[in-house]
């Protein structure tokens, strides 16, 4: 975005309706002001710019005044990825500080940032449903915004939608419209034009956010509270079940406060969407939205809801300003992740997720080639690429990686825990750059500083430059086990008897996440020689594997059966790719089975049959995993 006033504060006024269907559909209107932070000098004063992407503009004028020039520029960015902007002159006589301009929009039905759901998309299989998804740069296919971490801006807003539905927002909820959406008109033709009932909610949001943590879902949703400031929503259906799954967030908010800081949002509220939600978790201010697939039954996946609480701190108070640096949202968040799992379940447990992190991190450096440019810490997303297209777990584990080594350089967690809440403390509200984190770190910790290679680490490509260690006590065993299979696997195409130190009753011991280290383990070991078909054979039913329920065991077990060849789990893992839509699960089963000459097909079946029902973004990233179609990135 080029210079020109800055938006402070977006009102906004919605309206949501459904399609008959099937196919699923829907439409969704809007009446935006946005007030700008500064006074507008008389002309020749720059313009107002806004991104949009598949929005009509349907009327620009001053809030209570007259029509205003506008014009949408054409599409930008690699494929027009980044869209259209509105520019907008404002008056001649230029504007007072707080002034406010008017926008009414419609979203077009190809709008990356919604997804509507019919009945049978849902688990209650009854009412419609719709979410959002705007990170990274899909709030401007929802709202016409200043669509750049760098700008954040408070919000009020309204929302209408069918009656029996609600609407939720990453806000606090309000019982009354706000003051400064009541004072404007809805949008029209609004929700209810049909003559069908509707219901209004209304929302605010106090503290500053960029345009990627707006975020709205509808659909027949019931709640459980979880303690004083946190609450789930789930379908009716499915919210006992959800309560039960997060009972632990609360402790884990205290021990990010303990860690950083009061948290200075509100409320922490979780959303569980229903299965096409293409990620783990989306930290949305006030209301994480969080993917069945989480459902296990015995809370083994709640570090994702540990993870989306960090980012309370890192990426919501501190922003990284630009998405190349990315890893100051998601690396730090990945650390601090892991000190809240330290905090609450014990510090080998930290280790433990450390250690499989960093298996993460060699399987994407493996998959990518160690000169692959989004290896880098640093990436490079000049050209108008998009953002998603380079998106993979390296800003995650090698910015985890980082942060442990600078760690470890400044003597350990008793010194570099005050730095770290600090640094918190000086940039929130704020956007940083890895510069802003370096030349305080270089301040705090001189002599550790001088010692560091920083190009290397931000900006060379592959494995980290320098080495951890980590304990390894809870890791030891199943990589242990991991390791005899490997060993009297290689020799032959499989096993026929279970390798020495191995028997059927192994993973029973084990605790959910160590299973998923044992499978991790052995996808490592895989890279130097995939797993014999006998083998799978032997180990898929003697461990329980074939059946599991968890989604993090059926991805890393299905994927090493794939790999393998060995297709006797086909069935169950077109299954499970017709029955989630989260891309960490999708895009690297897909890629499996697409390179397996007896698979390649049912992939690509499976695809057509279930690409509708993935959420636009999901659809995309895999139709160009599968080569189906141009564009879309190679990663995750
Ligand atoms: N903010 C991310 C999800 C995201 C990243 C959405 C980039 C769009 C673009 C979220 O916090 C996240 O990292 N989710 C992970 C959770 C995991 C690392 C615990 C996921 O979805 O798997
Ligand atoms: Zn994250």
């Amino acid at each position: 975005m080029e210079e020109g006033p800055e938006v402070a504060h977006y009102s906004l006024r919605l309206a949501v309706e459904f399609g008959a269907g099937p196919p699923p559909g829907g439409r969704a209107w809007g009446r935006a002001r946005y007030r700008l932070r500064a006074a507008c000098p008389p002309a020749p004063s720059p313009p107002l710019r806004l991104d949009t992407r598949d929005l009509a503009v349907l009327s620009v004028r001053l809030a209570g005044g007259g029509d205003l020039p506008f014009s949408l520029g054409s599409p930008r960015g690699s494929g027009g990825v980044l869209g259209r902007e509105l520019v907008v002159r404002l008056p001649a006589e230029g504007l007072p500080a707080g002034a406010e301009v008017e926008v009414e929009f419609e979203v077009g039905p190809g709008s990356s940032a919604l997804q509507f759901l019919g009945p049978a998309q849902t688990a209650g299989g009854k009412r419609p449903y719709l979410f959002t998804q705007c990170q990274a740069i899909h709030a401007r296919s929802f709202v016409p915004c200043q669509d750049s971490p760098r700008v954040k801006a408070t919000f009020e807003a309204s929302v209408r939608c069918p009656a029996g539905l609600t609407a939720l927002m990453g806000a606090l909820a309000c019982d009354e419209p706000p003051e400064s959406v009541a004072r404007m008109e809805p949008p029209a033709p609004g929700a209810g034009a049909g003559g069908q009932e509707t219901a209004e909610f209304f929302f605010q949001q106090p503290v500053p956010i960029p345009s990627y943590l707006l975020a709205l879902a509808v659909g027949e949703l019931a709640s459980r509270d979880l303690g004083p400031r946190c609450r789930v929503w789930a379908e009716p259906c499915v919210v006992d079940a959800a309560a039960m799954e997060f009972a632990e967030t609360e402790k884990f908010l205290q021990a990010g406060e303990d860690l950083l800081g009061a948290y200075s949002w509100g409320r922490y509220d979780l959303l569980m969407l229903p299965p096409s939600f293409p990620y783990g978790g989306m930290e949305n201010p006030c209301l994480t939205f969080v993917t069945p697939t989480l459902l296990t039954g015995d809370r083994s996946l709640a570090n994702v809801v540990a993870h989306e609480i960090a980012h309370s701190w890192t990426g919501n108070l501190v922003t990284n300003g630009s998405w190349e640096h990315f890893w100051l949202n998601e690396g730090f968040t990945v650390f601090v992740e892991r000190k809240i799992l330290g905090r609450v379940y014990g510090p080998q447990v930290l280790q433990l997720h450390a250690s499989r992190g960093f298996l993460e991190l060699k399987a994407t450096v493996a998959r990518l080639g160690p000169e692959h440019p989004h290896t880098r810490l640093i990436l490079d997303l000049s050209g108008g690429s998009d953002p998603d297209d380079a998106y993979s777990k390296v800003p995650y584990e090698k910015g985890f990686y980082f942060l442990y080594f600078l760690e470890q350089a400044v003597g350990g967690a008793g010194a570099f825990e005050p730095f770290l809440k600090a640094y918190i403390q000086a940039f929130a509200g704020k956007c940083v750059d890895s510069s802003d984190f370096v030349d305080r770190f270089r301040a705090a910790f001189p002599e550790a500083a001088a010692g560091v290679d920083w190009d290397a680490w931000l900006y060379g490509t592959g494995l980290p430059p320098a080495a951890n260690s980590y304990d390894d006590s809870l890791a030891a065993e199943p990589y242990a086990l991991a390791a005899a299979w490997h060993f009297g696997d290689v020799m032959g195409l499989g096993l026929d008897s279970f390798p020495e130190g191995t028997a059927a009753g192994d993973l029973e011991g084990f605790s959910p996440v160590q299973r998923e280290a044992f499978l991790e383990k052995l996808g490592e070991l895989r890279c130097m020689q995939p797993l014999g078909k006998r083998t799978c054979r032997l180990m898929g039913p003697a461990y329980g594997l074939d059946g599991s329920t968890n989604a993090e065991v059926r991805c890393a077990w299905y994927k090493l059966c794939a790999d393998a060849g060995d297709l006797t789990v086909l069935g169950h893992t077109v299954e499970f790719l017709g029955q989630q839509g989260r891309m960490k699960y999708l895009r690297p089963l897909y890629r499996a089975l697409s390179r397996q000459p007896g698979a390649r097909e049912a992939a690509v079946a499976a695809f057509e049959g279930n690409r509708a029902a993935y959420h636009p973004i999901a659809a995309k990233m895999v139709a160009a995993d599968l080569g189906l179609d141009r564009g879309g990135g190679a990663d995750q």
